[in-house]
């Protein structure tokens, strides 16, 4: 990430890496179910030839109109379109290629949204209390705040941010929520601070927003749905890249993986041999997480938490 005179932009992770996995067959058809602002999806055209299909979705109409901005040019663009990736066979049916050679999934946010005050995703930041990745659907992050009971959001916290001060904080909220609507980042700022002592504050802060921004979009339902879908919409051969920001979704993706890679056996426990006649869907590539190397965490420190996973299907 990048920010200079108001100029904001985002540096796909591991692009290299993930061209050069995602691109078996130049002439295939890739789909970035993350298409952000198309930084990924550009980065593979070196490696393409003129007859290769791209094809994006985001959820974030803005992100839409960004990554098609990116691609302009590029002879191998089909369609980038908004939708969300828990609607990935429905979202395919639009596409005039319905299995892919390569499929990637970026997760989180783009530095866009990160550094755009009126999308309220930053602690950094004053600005109306959003988060959602796309804006006009669903409950805000004010909304939900506004309407859990305590104990919901101290779960929340906990589970979504794994802030160990979760119930003292979901208590300052529910108390300072009877005063006054806590509709700005900046309020929400206060009122975690006016808990949480240094030296703790920072991690606190991004713990917090993280929960929050997790339960808004649905994050984790999200990517549970997707997963099956992505494979689903694979060509055989075809190729998956994961990348994934924090131990819950990558934990996620990690034991999904695992488990196609094993065959979903479904025989009750305790059966010598199974007889269910499940079988492995994938080749894991990555036995172990790829990270960044240290030279890109140097150029874009927002890559340092970055877990790439690649699998193939069988
Ligand atoms: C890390 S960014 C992707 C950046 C992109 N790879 C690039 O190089 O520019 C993640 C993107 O995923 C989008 N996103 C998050 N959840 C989504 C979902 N459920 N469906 C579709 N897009 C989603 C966000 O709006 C955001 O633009």
């Amino acid at each position: 990430m990048v920010s200079s005179q108001n100029r904001v932009f985002h540096q796909p992770v591991m692009a290299a890496e993930v061209a050069q996995f995602l691109v078996a067959d130049p002439e295939g058809a890739f789909l970035d179910l993350t298409a952000g602002g198309g930084g990924h999806l550009k980065a593979l055209v070196p490696r393409l030839g003129s007859q290769a299909r791209l094809y994006g979705l985001d959820k974030d109409p803005e992100a839409v109109t960004r990554a098609a901005r990116a691609l302009e040019g590029a002879v191998q663009l089909r369609k980038i379109v908004k939708a969300a990736f828990g609607d990935l066979v429905d979202t395919v049916g639009q596409f005039e290629d319905k299995s892919f050679s390569g499929v990637l999934l970026d997760l989180g946010l783009s530095s866009y949204q990160l550094e755009d005050p009126s999308r309220g995703f930053s602690f950094q930041q004053d600005g109306p209390l959003d988060m959602r990745f796309d804006p006009s659907i669903g409950l805000s992050a004010a909304d939900l705040i506004a309407s859990l009971d305590e104990r919901s959001l101290a779960r929340l916290i906990r589970e979504y941010g794994e802030e160990r001060q979760a119930a003292r904080i979901a208590k300052a909220i529910v108390r300072e929520r009877r005063r006054k609507v806590i509709g700005t980042t900046g309020r929400l700022v206060e009122i975690i601070l006016s808990v949480i002592k240094s030296p703790h504050r920072t991690k606190a802060l991004a713990r917090v927003f993280q929960a929050i921004r997790i339960a808004v979009n649905r994050e984790l339902d999200e990517l549970q749905r997707v997963l099956p879908e992505a494979l689903e919409v694979l060509s055989p051969g075809g190729r998956l890249a994961v990348i994934a920001y924090h131990s819950l979704e990558d934990r996620i993706v990690k034991r999904f993986l695992q488990q196609e890679a094993r065959g979903r056996c479904i025989c009750p426990p305790g059966l010598p041999v199974c007889t269910c006649g499940s079988h492995p869907t994938i080749r894991i590539i990555t036995r172990k997480v790829v990270k960044p190397q240290p030279d890109e965490i140097r150029r874009n420190p927002r890559a340092r938490s970055a877990r790439l996973r690649l699998a193939e299907k069988l």
